[in-house]
């Protein structure tokens, strides 16, 4: 008898076999070394040295430190018991700037991690991109420029060739929305411009992208699985009478990304002032961004609930709907949010999980991030109690089975994160990790999470309630010696 079933297996819900468990990161909220051996600067390097633009103004110089303690993460990784690790590549780390000349030495950092990970038995799942684009390209326009789509190609094709050996699954792009969202219309994110008609022209040029970093990897690599990562909103009307809202937000926010994806075509209800204008849509675009892809990367967080209100009466839990006057965002007082003010709907992921099972005609889903910040703290008995992450995973697990159950093909689930991070607007104070980060002396230590997670993960089996491991012990943290920066 499996040692999770002691005590009554009753509710003890396996996994399909083959299902892939893994955890997440990025570079730029990990790596530090932002000058080291000739990795040139990106927009993050800019944004975060700009005054004003994230929380105390940290910034990702040093991060987690992780260029310079490869076998340490990947022996996390390994202790963690995961079979995947997704990561994404430092542009200007490989491509000082955008295109062109690589850095040899930023290359074979990449070339190290694939080893070593494969080495562990544990499958590199490489994104391409994921936020921090040379500054060079900034420069020239950024995501407004239809060159940098070009150049995403370009950086595909240049990782394929010295990483595709030992990369089987390929992410092109992370969460088109956000980059466009927060870096080109409120601006909270690099580059922090708010320009709608900047806006649009990155909405074509970033999917864009993604078609041509498809096209790349397709050639270079017939077998691999590849796949875009994208983070749909779910927006619910709680009445009838904000139906139509709920309707134009999804527009807005989640089939301006995923309906050029699976039909070739800009969704025929989108505001006039987000379309991408015609002229920038030239011949064979559209071909290039539907074509097949192998997965759908879902990025799951949180809801949004939407009912009725007056925007000059707002009462608990509510927020006026930009845009949309009488339609209030709302969050039900017996929903509990994580400290980022993010409800916690398991069911969410579910119905999400469902509707593209549809959209998609069945293709596979991997849930590419998923996860939640707490304020996490290291007792005197050096352990970390996150209980809050626990009930999370344990949560949104369950409805990945409920997702199962109906019929959609979820291949896995990647844990946002495997350790905490810089998480970018909000510096350091937003800890997402399995594992705790010493940001002083950059020391991992695993929370209970990571313990609860790391057993889902080895045996494929969810126990019945998030208390069943309560009273194992915590995993060791890495020895001091070899965690010292
Ligand atoms: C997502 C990002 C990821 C991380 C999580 C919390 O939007 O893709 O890098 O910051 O949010």
């Amino acid at each position: 008898m499996n040692s999770l079933m002691q005590g009554g297996s009753e509710g003890v819900r396996r996994f399909p076999d083959g299902f892939i468990w893994g955890v997440g990161t990025s570079s730029y909220q990990i790596e530090g070394a932002v000058s080291a051996e000739g990795r040139g600067p990106s927009i993050w390097d800019t944004f975060t040295h700009t005054p004003g633009r994230i929380n105390r103004g940290d910034t990702g110089d040093i991060a987690c430190d992780s260029y310079n303690r490869l076998e340490d993460d990947v022996r996390l990784l390994s202790d963690l018991g995961v079979d995947a690790y997704r990561f994404s590549v430092s542009w200007p780390r490989v491509l000082p700037t955008g295109s062109g000349a690589i850095n040899q030495p930023g290359l074979d950092y990449y070339r190290r991690l694939v080893e070593a990970l494969n080495e562990s038995g544990i499958r590199p799942v490489l994104t391409v991109y994921h936020w921090d684009l040379p500054q060079a390209l900034e420069d020239r326009g950024g995501w407004a420029n239809r060159d940098t789509a070009k150049r995403l190609g370009e950086l595909a094709a240049v990782l394929a060739d010295a990483l595709g050996d030992q990369v089987s699954t390929w992410v092109t792009i992370n969460e088109p929305l956000q980059t466009v969202q927060q870096g080109y219309r409120t601006g909270t994110h690099a580059p922090g411009l708010a320009d709608l008609e900047l806006a649009a022209a990155a909405t074509h040029h970033i999917l864009l992208g993604h078609g041509y970093a498809l096209q790349a990897l397709r050639a270079a690599l017939p077998s691999a699985a590849i796949g875009p990562a994208m983070d749909p909103q779910p927006f619910v009307a709680l009445d009838a009478a904000v139906e139509h809202v709920a309707l134009a937000l999804d527009a807005e926010y989640n089939r301006v990304y995923m309906d050029p994806v699976f039909r070739g075509s800009y969704p025929a209800d989108l505001d006039g002032d987000l379309r991408p204008p015609e002229a920038l849509i030239l011949d064979g675009d559209m071909e290039l961004i539907s074509a097949p892809i192998d997965f759908f990367g879902l990025n799951y967080y949180r809801p949004h609930h939407l009912r009725s209100g007056d925007w000059d009466d707002l009462r608990d839990g509510e927020r006026p709907v930009a845009g949309h006057p009488g339609a209030v965002y709302y969050v039900a007082p017996e929903i509990q949010c994580t400290v980022m003010g993010w409800p916690i709907v398991p069911n969410g992921l579910r119905d999400l999980l469902i509707r593209l099972h549809e959209e998609s005609r069945g293709l596979p889903v991997y849930i590419t991030e998923n996860g939640c910040a707490a304020d996490d703290y290291l007792t005197p008995e050096g352990t970390i109690d996150d209980q809050e992450r626990v009930d999370y995973i344990h949560g949104h697990l369950l409805a990945v089975l409920q997702a199962l159950d109906a019929g959609v093909q979820v291949a896995g689930y990647f844990h946002w994160s495997l350790m905490d991070n810089f998480e970018w607007a909000e510096g350091y104070r937003r800890r997402f990790g399995l594992h705790y980060v010493d940001f002083g002396t950059g020391r991992r230590i695993p929370k209970r999470s990571a313990h609860f997670y790391g057993r889902v993960a080895r045996t494929g089996e969810l126990p019945s309630s998030p208390a069943a491991l309560d009273g194992e012990p915590q995993a060791e943290a890495l020895p001091e010696a070899s965690a010292a920066v």
